[in-house]
Parts: C-alpha cells; sequence; structure tokens
C-alpha cells in the first residue's frame, strides 16, 4: 500500500472525506507533502510538473525564496498584533490602488470567499436593493448568495442549481442566473429588473469552468447598463487578478467595474484576499461606516509580507512576458498534437492558464462545453498524472503555469501528451 493510501485512510478517521474542501478529494486520491517550483512531490517521493497549482495562487511557483524570505522576516518581528493601522497593509494597498483600475480604495480580508461576502454586502447596501445577477458556471465562493449554477448537470441550466444544503431560499431566490456571453439575455434582465438589482458579479473570464473568453461587447453591455441602471459592477478577479495582469483583465480589456475582488495569486500561496473599488462605495465600509467589515486574521502580516514580495516580481516587465510565451508554447503544443492524432479538441486559455476541451468548437459558455468529452477529458489526464504530470483529474478545471516553469518543462509535457495520445 503506498503512503498516500495510508494517510488517507488516517485523515478519514477524523475528516469527513479526508479532506478540508470539497474539490480536494479526487480520484487518484495522492498525498503530497513537498512543493518547490513548478514541482511537487507525493509522500513516496515522485515528483510531478503542477499544473494544478492549488487551484491558482503560486504564480511565481511554489516556495518562491523572496516571498518565503520576506515572510520569515514578517515572523520575526510578529505573528498577528490586530489592531491600529500598519505601514506594510498600507504599503499593499498602495500597489494595489496603482494597478488595479477600479480601485480607489482596499481592504483585505483572508478568502475569495470573503471578498464577494463582502462585495455584494456592500453592493446592496449603497443600492438599498436586494437582487443580484451572477452567470451560469461562474464560482464566487461558498456563501449562499453565488454558490449556484458553476458546474450544473445540462437539466439545471436556466433553473436554480444551489451546490449545498442548507442554504437559505430567500437568498437563493435574489440571485438571478444569465448565460454568460449573453447580451440579449441581460438586456432583457435589466429591462424588466434592472432597477431592483443590487449587483452584476462575474468573473471576467470564467476560470471555474476552464476558459471561457468574455465577448468584448457583452462586457460592454454590462458596464453600460449597470451605469444606467445604478447597479454595482463587481469583477470577481480572484482567479484573472495578477495573475493575467496586476490590473487585472480589467487593464486588459479595458472595461472597469465599480468593485474588484482580489484572492488566490496575490500572496503566491498564502492566504490574503482584497475587495477594492470607488472611493465612494468603499468609503461605507470604514469603521463607524454602515457596511461593517471586519475579521481577526484581516490583511494578516504574513499574507501581507508575501503579497508584497509578489507585487514586487510581478512589476518586472519580463514576469507577465514569460507567463504568457510559456501559455503560447504549450496552447499551440498541444493543438499540433491533437491534429497529429485527429482528436476533436479545443485548446482553450489566456496567458498563463490553459485547458483542453475534447470537443469541437465554440467554447462561448457553459452550455457550449456539455459537449466536452468528460470520460476522456478525465481519463486522460490520470494518466498524465502516471507518467508526472500534474492536472486535476476533474471535469473542466483549468491549468496553471508558474513563473517557475521553463520551456523545457512545457515540452516534457508536451512529450509525454504525445506519448499517452499514442498509446
Ligand atoms: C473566481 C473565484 N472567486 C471566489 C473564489 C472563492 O475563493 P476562496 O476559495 O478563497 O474562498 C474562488 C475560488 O476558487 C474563485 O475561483
Amino acid at each position: 500500500m503506498s503512503q498516500s493510501h495510508t494517510i488517507f485512510d488516517y485523515a478519514q478517521q477524523f475528516i469527513p472525506g479526508g479532506v478540508s474542501s470539497a474539490n480536494r478529494l479526487v480520484d487518484p486520491n495522492i498525498s503530497f507533502t513537498r512543493a518547490e517550483g513548478a514541482y511537487i512531490y507525493d509522500e513516496d517521493g515522485k515528483q510531478y510538473i503542477d499544473y494544478h497549482a492549488a487551484f491558482g495562487p503560486p504564480v511565481l511557483g511554489h516556495c518562491h525564496p523572496d516571498v518565503n524570505r520576506r515572510v520569515y522576516e514578517e515572523l520575526s518581528r510578529q505573528d498577528l498584533i490586530g489592531v491600529g493601522s500598519s505601514q506594510r497593509e498600507a504599503q499593499l494597498a498602495e500597489k494595489i490602488v496603482g494597478h488595479i483600475p477600479c480601485a480607489e480604495k482596499v481592504m483585505f480580508c483572508n478568502s475569495g470567499s470573503e471578498a464577494t461576502y463582502a462585495a455584494l454586502r456592500l453592493a446592496r447596501a449603497v443600492t438599498g436593493r436586494r437582487k443580484i445577477v451572477k452567470f451560469q458556471g461562474c464560482y464566487h465562493g461558498w456563501h449562499d448568495a453565488v454558490l449556484m449554477n458553476v458546474i450544473s448537470a445540462p437539466d439545471k441550466i436556466g433553473h436554480k442549481d444551489p451546490i449545498s444544503a442548507g442554504m437559505t431560499p430567500e437568498v437563493i431566490d435574489d440571485t438571478l442566473v444569465l448565460p454568460f456571453n449573453d447580451v440579449e439575455a441581460v438586456n432583457a434582465t435589466f429591462e424588466e429588473a434592472g432597477d431592483t438589482l443590487a449587483a452584476v458579479i462575474l468573473e471576467p473570464i470564467p476560470h471555474n469552468i476552464g476558459c471561457v473568453l468574455p465577448r468584448p461587447e457583452f462586457l460592454q453591455a454590462l458596464r453600460d447598463l449597470t451605469t444606467r441602471h445604478g447597479v454595482v459592477l463587481i469583477f470577481d478577479e480572484v482567479i484573472t487578478g495578477f495573475r493575467h495582469a496586476l490590473g487585472g483583465y480589467q487593464s486588459i480589456v479595458g472595461i472597469t467595474p465599480d468593485l474588484t475582488t482580489l484572492g488566490k495569486a496575490i500572496a503566491n500561496g498564502y492566504p490574503l484576499a482584497a475587495l477594492c473599488g470607488r472611493e465612494d462605495l468603499m468609503q461605507h465600509c470604514r469603521p463607524g461606516g454602515d457596511v461593517f467589515f471586519a475579521g481577526t486574521f484581516n490583511a494578516h502580516p504574513v499574507g501581507i509580507a508575501a503579497s508584497l514580495a509578489t507585487v514586487e516580481i510581478l512589476e518586472q516587465p519580463t514576469s507577465h512576458e514569460h507567463l504568457f510565451t510559456l501559455g503560447e508554447r504549450m496552447r499551440n503544443g498541444l493543438r499540433d498534437i491533437y491534429a497529429r492524432h485527429d482528436i476533436a479538441a479545443t485548446v482553450a486559455g489566456f496567458g498563463s492558464v490553459f485547458v483542453s476541451y475534447f470537443m469541437d468548437g465554440p467554447a462561448d459558455n457553459f452550455t457550449d462545453l456539455l459537449r466536452n468529452d468528460v470520460d476522456m477529458f478525465v481519463s486522460h489526464r490520470r494518466k498524465l498524472i502516471e507518467e508526472g504530470i500534474y492536472e486535476l483529474p476533474v471535469n473542466l478545471k483549468r491549468n496553471h503555469i508558474s513563473l517557475a516553469h521553463t520551456e523545457a518543462d512545457v515540452d516534457r509535457t508536451l512529450e509525454i501528451v504525445d506519448k499517452v495520445l499514442s498509446n
């Protein structure tokens, strides 16, 4: 029996399902114990090129020495004091204001779910309205207002598809779910209910279903309609923020939301998230304001130190260049391989993110992705794992390249993909 099995058995005795986050139980269930740069290592010492990247945080690669050094330095000064303002927290806020187009003020919390929760509460407070719009295929965290309609069964599309028991029905009712990239559906909803909406929240690139690129006219329609109807537009850049650009996807596409949520890559693997946006909105969250924003661990010095180090590295122009160049190399290489093997595949992605859907295009919304061959998607990844390439063996999940990945890693990955498909 491998060490991973032994650990799983042990964990299951004390932890329901053996893991503490719903998406971590996958087949094969491997226990990883070490991570460095582009690689992760299992309990048995086997090395894998890591593209799962913990769902996205280590954009510089695992255990980046500069990030860890800043974390150690911070730990030698303090763990958590938790009162008053802190110099480094303010420095990081200044960096975010400098980079993210919509950010005039910033507040820090620990997870993306907290950030989207706060964004929606703030939107409801400033508009005095209850209803929000989200899109099929987008994930924004585990709270009731948004935990629905991500990877839905075909018969659930067009209906509410809550992901957990125990969610409050009134909260579910207040969320309208629309198809992504569908300007007509958005127009119709605004015509009917625009003046009852508090917020529209979206992943500007829905990466929770791999990579669906937004049509520019779709994002523009959202911007125009929300402005016209006094609705708060929230870009959830928990995945795209810092990974695609320090200014988030909004800085690339040139459409500025009212609020933005950040998480994952902003601290390269340490827990930190943020809510940022227009000053007139964010001021409601100040102490004594009408919107309560608090947390014992908010702006934890470890996350702040890690994030400052991460920003400084990503500010070097070569950083995103490297991520984008390797992403392109991977996508082009995969397209060649699938063509040579005569496999119907759509290789999607943006920057450092890539995913192979086993279907012909288009891939414009979640409904299109129902054509993906799920068995092939998952079984192909299981074969790659056996060969030391770690892509999460779960339908529609994206892959991430980091600054630590090299051309040689990409080429080795492509060789193995070719080999696996040849067998
Ligand atoms: C776009 C997006 N928003 C929010 C979240 C929630 O973040 P967290 O898991 O840190 O609560 C996630 C997590 O995957 C996400 O992908």
